[in-house]
C-alpha cells in the first residue's frame, strides 16, 4: 500500500512501521520511542535481536541528542556528508533504547540525503529507526515496488522514487579516547576512505582495523542474498562450465549459513543468466539490487557476476563487498 506523507507520520505516529525513501535504500522505519513500533520492525524483517538499528535524524543537532560524545571528528564529518549516505556511530546517549542498539554501547546516526525523508523527519517528534527494508538477509530494496513485494503488501510505503545511490550508506565508528581519535570502516559503501581522509584534514585521527576492538555485529558474511544462487566468478569460464562448478559446489553446501536458510536447486543447475552492471560504479551501485531482483524472475536457476580488472579501486569497494556477501557460491 502506497502511502502519502500525511498518512506516513499518522502511521508513525500510531507506532507503526512504513517504508521509507533514503537516497540509499528504502527503510523500514519506526519511531525510537514507541518500543512497539521498535519491535515491529525485528519481527517484520524476521531480524534477530542481535543486529542494531541506525537511527535516522533531520540534522547534526538532532543527532546531538542521541549521542553523549560530539568529537571533532563527528563535526567535520556531518558537515562535510549530512546529508547523505555516511551511518556514524558514537556512544550513545542514556535515552536510547538498547533494543534499538542490541545492548551496545553506542548507536549507529544518519540523515539521509533524500527530501521526502528529511521532510517526514522535520515533521515528526522523534527520530527514526530504519534497517534496510528486506527480510533479514535478503536483497535491499531500491524502489517502493521492492518494498511491497518483499512484505506483501503488509506495509505501508512512502514512495520517493528509485534510489540514487543504490548502496547502503558506509558506517564509520568514531572512537575517541584519550590516546587519540581511532576511526573504523564497519560498513564500505559510496562515501570511501579517500573520502573520509580528505574531509578530516587538520583533524589528528588513526584508521583502525575494524576486527580490533570495535564490535560490528550484523556485518555477516552472507547477505543481501537473492531467492536463487549467485555465483561470483573471478577466473575464465564458460557459462557451462560455471553451471558444473557451482552445481556441484552447491552439493557439498550447508543448506543453512549465519541463520540464513539457504534454498538450494535440488537439480544440477543449466541455466544461468549473467548479471552485468555499467562500467561507471555510480551507476552500477545504483543498477545493483534492482537487477539482482530481476534477474532472480528470470527463467533461470543462478545467477552470475563475472568479475573483472575494472572493477577495482576505491569507487567499487562498496559494491563488490555486496556481490561478495550476496553470492551463495565463489569460483576463485
Ligand atoms: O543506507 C543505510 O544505512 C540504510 C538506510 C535505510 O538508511 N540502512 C541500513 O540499515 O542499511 P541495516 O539495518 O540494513 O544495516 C545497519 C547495520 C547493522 O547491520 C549493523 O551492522 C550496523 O548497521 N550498526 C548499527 N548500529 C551499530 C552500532 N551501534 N555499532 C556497530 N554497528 C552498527
Ligand atoms: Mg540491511
Amino acid at each position: 500500500m502506497h502511502v502519502d506523507l500525511n498518512k506516513a507520520i499518522t502511521e508513525l505516529n500510531a507506532g507503526h512501521v512504513v517504508g521509507i525513501p533514503t537516497e540509499t535504500v528504502y527503510g523500514l522505519a519506526a519511531r525510537i520511542d514507541f518500543p512497539k513500533g521498535i519491535e515491529a520492525i525485528f519481527t517484520t524483517k524476521q531480524r534477530p535481536f542481535f543486529d542494531p538499528l541506525i537511527v535516522h535524524v533531520h540534522s547534526a543537532e538532532q543527532a546531538r541528542t542521541l549521542v553523549s560524545q560530539w568529537p571533532a571528528a563527528a563535526i567535520r564529518l556531518t558537515e562535510r556528508f549530512w546529508p547523505g549516505p555516511l551511518t556514524i556511530v558514537l556512544p550513545k546517549a542514556r535515552h536510547v533504547s538498547a533494543m534499538i542498539t542490541s545492548g551496545l554501547e553506542t548507536v549507529g546516526l544518519r540523515c539521509p540525503n533524500h527530501p521526502l525523508a528529511l521532510e517526514l523527519l522535520r515533521e515528526l517528534s522523534a527520530p527514526l529507526a530504519a534497517p534496510s527494508a528486506n527480510r533479514f538477509g535478503r536483497t535491499s530494496p531500491t524502489t517502493a515496488h521492492h518494498v511491497e513485494d518483499e512484505f506483501q503488501g503488509q506495509v505501508p510505503v512512502l514512495d520517493g522514487g528509485p534510489c540514487h545511490v543504490g548502496i547502503e550508506s558506509t558506517i564509520l565508528a568514531v572512537n575517541e579516547t584519550e590516546s587519540g581519535t581511532g576511526l573504523a570502516i564497519l560498513r564500505k559503501g559510496s562515501i570511501t576512505a579517500q573520502d573520509i581522509q580528505k574531509a578530516l584534514e587538520g583533524i589528528a585521527f588513526q584508521f583502525v582495523d575494524a576486527s580490533i576492538g570495535i564490535s560490528a555485529p550484523g556485518q555477516i558474511k552472507h547477505h543481501y542474498m537473492p531467492p536463487i544462487p549467485l555465483v561470483f566468478v573471478r577466473s575464465e569460464l564458460s557459462e557451462k562450465e560455471i553451471a558444473e562448478k557451482t552445481s556441484t559446489a552447491l552439493n557439498s553446501a550447508t543448506s543453512t549459513v549465519e541463520g540464513i536458510e539457504l534454498e538450494k536447486p535440488s537439480r544440477t543447475l543449466s541455466h544461468g543468466v549473467r548479471l552485468e552492471l555499467s562500467e561507471d560504479p555510480t551507476q552500477a551501485a545504483r543498477q545493483l539490487y534492482a537487477r539482482l531482483r530481476e534477474l532472480s524472475q528470470a527463467p533461470a536457476d543462478h545467477i552470475y557476476f563475472i568479475h573483472e580488472s575494472f572493477h577495482t579501486g576505491e569507487a567499487w569497494t562498496g559494491i563488490m563487498d555486496r556481490l561478495e556477501r550476496a553470492a551463495m557460491i565463489h569460483l576463485p
